[in-house]
C-alpha cells in the first residue's frame, strides 16, 4: 500500500458558526478560529476541515452557497481567510475546505439568472421539469421534508432540490456547469489549500429521465434516492474532476456519501481509478435508526456495530481507504449516543475514541468531541436553529404526533446536538462569545469546558493527544491489517491490528457492566506493552483473562518472534 500524508493524518473539523466568536456578534468567525489554532495544534492535529465559510443566506448554515469565491460577512473577509490559511500552514497543519457542489443557494447569481426564462444561458445549470399530471414531476421527497420539487411561476416549471427549496440542485449533465465548478476548485487550490471535503458528492449524477420512487402507504412523497445516489455518471464525473483539477495538486479529498456501500467505496477510493482518497460512509450512523429512519429511535446493538465496522475495515484493507468518525455537525454527540454522558462520561468518551482511533483509516475529530461535549435538550422548539429539526417538528405536528414524542426524537437525533457553541471555559456563554450566541450554549459548560480539560492531567483532551501521538509513533496503527476478535461477545469490542512481527490488541468494554475479556488462542506473543488505557490501574499486564471495568479500554502492543 502506498504511504501518503493523508493516511497518516488526523483531521479536526470546525463548524465555524459555533467555534469561537471574536467580535461579540454571537456568531463564530475566522478571527475566532485563528485565536484557537494553538489549541488545535497541541492536540496533534495535521489537517483542519472547515465547514463552509462562503457567502450564504444561511438557510442551511452555509451549506447553501450564494458565492463560491467569497467569504460570508459574519465570518470575516477574504483577508481574514488568507491569514487563517497562512497561520495554519505556519503551524505545519493543512486546510481542507468544504465543497458544496450538488446544489447552490437559490440566491447564487446562476440561479437568479436561471429562473428568469427558459432560454436564459444559465437555465441548464439547474434541473427543471414541467408538471406531471398536475403535480410535481416526480414523487420524491426532499431530505429536509416535503417535496423535492419547487414550482416556479415565472416559467411554469419545477426545479429539483434534494435539500431545502433554497438549495436548488446543480445540473451535472451540463458540461458548462462542470467546467465552472472545476475552475472554481482550481481557484481555491491555487490559493494554497490542501484539499476538499465534498458535500453529498455521490448525489451529483441524476439520470436523464427521472422516475417516481416506490410510494409508501399513507405517505405523500417517496424516496428517490435509488435514482440519484451513486447515479449513472458518477464515476465519470469524479474521474473527469480528478483529471482536470485534482491530479495537478498534492491534496486530500474526502467525499461525503450517504448510501455508499463498501463495494462502491472501493471503486471511489481505489488509487488506480483516480477518483477520491476516501469517503464518509453512513452505515454505522444508521444502526440506531428504526425502520422509519433517523427519527425512529432504536438502541444500538454492539454486535451490529462490530459487524459493520469490520465489514468496512476488511473491504478497504488493501485497496481504497477508510475515514473514521463518530461525530460531525450532522450527528448527535457520540458520548451521549453510544456512551454514558452522566456517570461514565469521561470513561466512555475515552473508550469510544480508543475504538475509533486504533482502526485503519484517517480519523476525524469534531470540535468539542475532544473535551467530551454532550447532547443538548432545549425545552422549547424555538431554541433550536436547524432547518431539518424545524421541518421535522412542523410535519410531525401536522400529523398529530404528541409534542413529547417529537421532542424525544429531536433530543436524541437532532443535528443541533453537535452545533451548540464550543465550550471554552466557565465564564459567561462558555467563553464562546461576549454577545448573545446564535444558539444557546449547553448549560453544562461550567463543568465541561476546554480550560478545565487542559488543566486536568487525566482529561479527555489529554487522552486524545495521546491517541493521536500513538498513531504518529506506531506505523502499525496506520498501515497494519485488521481482524475482529471475540466476534460474538455482546459487550466487548476487541480487535487486533498486525504488521510484520507486531500485533496491536485493542479491547473496549462498550457498556457499564464488568465483563471478562478472554484472550483468544490465536494471539501468541513474547512481550506485551500497555500503550494506553482509560483507567489508572495498578495491575495492567496482559493475561489469559482481564476483568474489565465499566467502559474500560486498553491497547497493548505485542511483539512476536
Ligand atoms: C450534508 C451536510 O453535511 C449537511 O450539513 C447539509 O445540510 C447537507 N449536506 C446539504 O448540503
Amino acid at each position: 500500500m502506498n504511504q501518503t500524508w493523508w493516511k497518516q493524518s488526523v483531521v479536526y473539523q470546525i463548524y465555524p458558526r459555533s467555534f469561537m466568536d471574536s467580535n461579540g456578534d454571537g456568531i463564530g468567525d475566522l478571527q475566532g478560529i485563528i485565536s484557537k489554532l494553538d489549541y488545535i495544534k497541541n492536540l496533534g492535529i495535521n489537517v483542519i476541515w472547515l465547514s463552509p465559510v462562503y457567502k450564504s443566506p444561511n438557510d442551511d448554515n452555509g451549506y447553501d452557497i450564494s458565492d463560491y469565491q467569497d467569504i460570508m460577512d459574519e465570518f470575516g473577509t477574504m483577508k481574514d481567510w488568507e491569514e487563517l490559511l497562512a497561520k495554519i500552514h505556519k503551524r505545519g497543519m493543512k486546510l481542507i475546505m468544504d465543497l458544496v457542489i450538488n446544489h447552490s443557494s437559490d440566491e447564487h447569481s446562476w440561479f437568479v439568472e436561471a429562473r428568469k426564462s427558459k432560454d436564459n444561458p444559465y437555465r441548464d445549470y439547474y434541473i427543471w421539469r414541467p408538471a406531471k399530471d398536475d403535480r410535481e414531476p416526480t414523487n420524491w421527497y426532499s431530505n429536509f421534508g416535503g417535496s423535492a420539487w419547487e414550482y416556479d411561476a415565472t416559467t411554469n416549471e419545477y426545479y429539483l432540490h434534494l435539500f431545502s427549496k433554497k438549495q436548488p440542485d446543480l445540473n451535472w449533465r451540463n458540461p458548462k456547469l462542470r467546467q465552472e465548478v472545476y475552475e472554481m476548485m482550481k481557484w481555491w487550490l491555487d490559493k494554497g489549500i490542501d484539499g476538499f471535503r465534498m458535500d453529498v458528492i455521490n448525489f451529483i449524477s441524476k439520470p436523464e429521465i427521472l422516475q417516481d420512487g416506490e410510494p409508501k402507504p399513507g405517505k405523500k412523497y417517496a424516496s428517490g434516492s435509488k435514482f440519484y445516489r451513486n447515479g449513472p455518471n458518477i464515476h465519470d464525473y469524479l474521474q473527469e474532476m480528478n483529471h482536470q483539477v485534482l491530479s495537478a495538486y498534492d491534496v486530500m479529498t474526502v467525499g461525503e456519501m450517504p448510501g455508499v456501500t463498501p463495494e462502491l467505496a472501493r471503486l471511489y477510493t481505489e488509487e488506480s481509478r483516480k477518483e477520491l482518497n476516501m469517503v464518509f460512509q453512513f452505515e454505522h450512523m444508521g444502526l440506531d435508526n428504526g425502520p422509519y429512519g433517523k427519527w425512529d429511535l432504536k438502541r444500538l446493538d454492539l454486535l451490529d456495530l462490530k459487524l459493520n465496522l469490520t465489514k468496512w475495515q476488511k473491504a478497504l484493507e488493501d485497496k481504497g481507504w477508510n475515514s473514521l468518525y463518530f461525530n460531525n455537525h450532522d450527528q448527535p454527540r457520540s458520548v451521549s449516543r453510544f456512551g454514558n454522558d452522566k456517570e461514565y462520561r469521561v470513561e466512555s468518551a475515552k473508550m469510544l475514541a480508543t475504538l475509533l482511533h486504533m482502526m485503519k483509516g484517517t480519523p476525524y475529530v469534531y470540535q468539542g468531541e475532544e473535551i467530551g461535549m454532550t447532547n443538548i435538550q432545549f425545552e422549547s422548539i424555538n431554541d433550536y436553529r436547524d432547518i431539518e429539526i424545524h421541518n421535522f417538528y412542523r410535519e410531525q405536528k401536522e400529523e398529530g404526533i404528541p409534542e413529547e414524542k417529537i421532542m424525544e426524537s429531536i433530543y436524541v437525533k437532532g443535528r443541533d446536538n453537535s452545533r451548540t457553541p464550543m465550550q471554552w471555559n466557565s465564564s459567561t456563554n462558555a467563553g464562546f462569545s461576549t454577545g448573545t450566541p446564535w444558539m444557546k450554549v449547553n448549560p453544562n459548560y461550567t463543568e465541561i469546558n476546554a480550560e478545565q480539560e487542559l488543566t486536568k492531567q487525566n482529561s479527555i483532551y489529554h487522552y486524545y493527544c495521546k491517541l493521536i501521538q500513538l498513531r504518529k509513533d506506531h506505523e502499525i496503527i496506520v498501515y497494519g491489517g485488521y481482524d475482529l476478535l471475540n466476534e460474538d461477545h455482546p459487550e466487548i469490542f476487541s480487535y487486533k491490528r498486525t504488521l510484520r512481527n507486531q500485533t496491536l490488541l485493542v479491547i473496549c468494554n462498550f457498556y457499564e457492566n464488568e465483563p471478562v475479556f478472554k484472550l483468544p488462542d490465536s494471539i501468541q506473543y513474547k512481550s506485551a506493552n500497555l500503550l494506553i488505557s482509560n483507567y489508572e490501574r495498578g495491575e495492567v499486564s496482559l493475561g489469559e483473562q482481564i476483568n474489565l471495568l465499566p467502559y474500560e479500554a486498553r491497547v497493548y502492543l505485542l511483539f512476536g518472534e
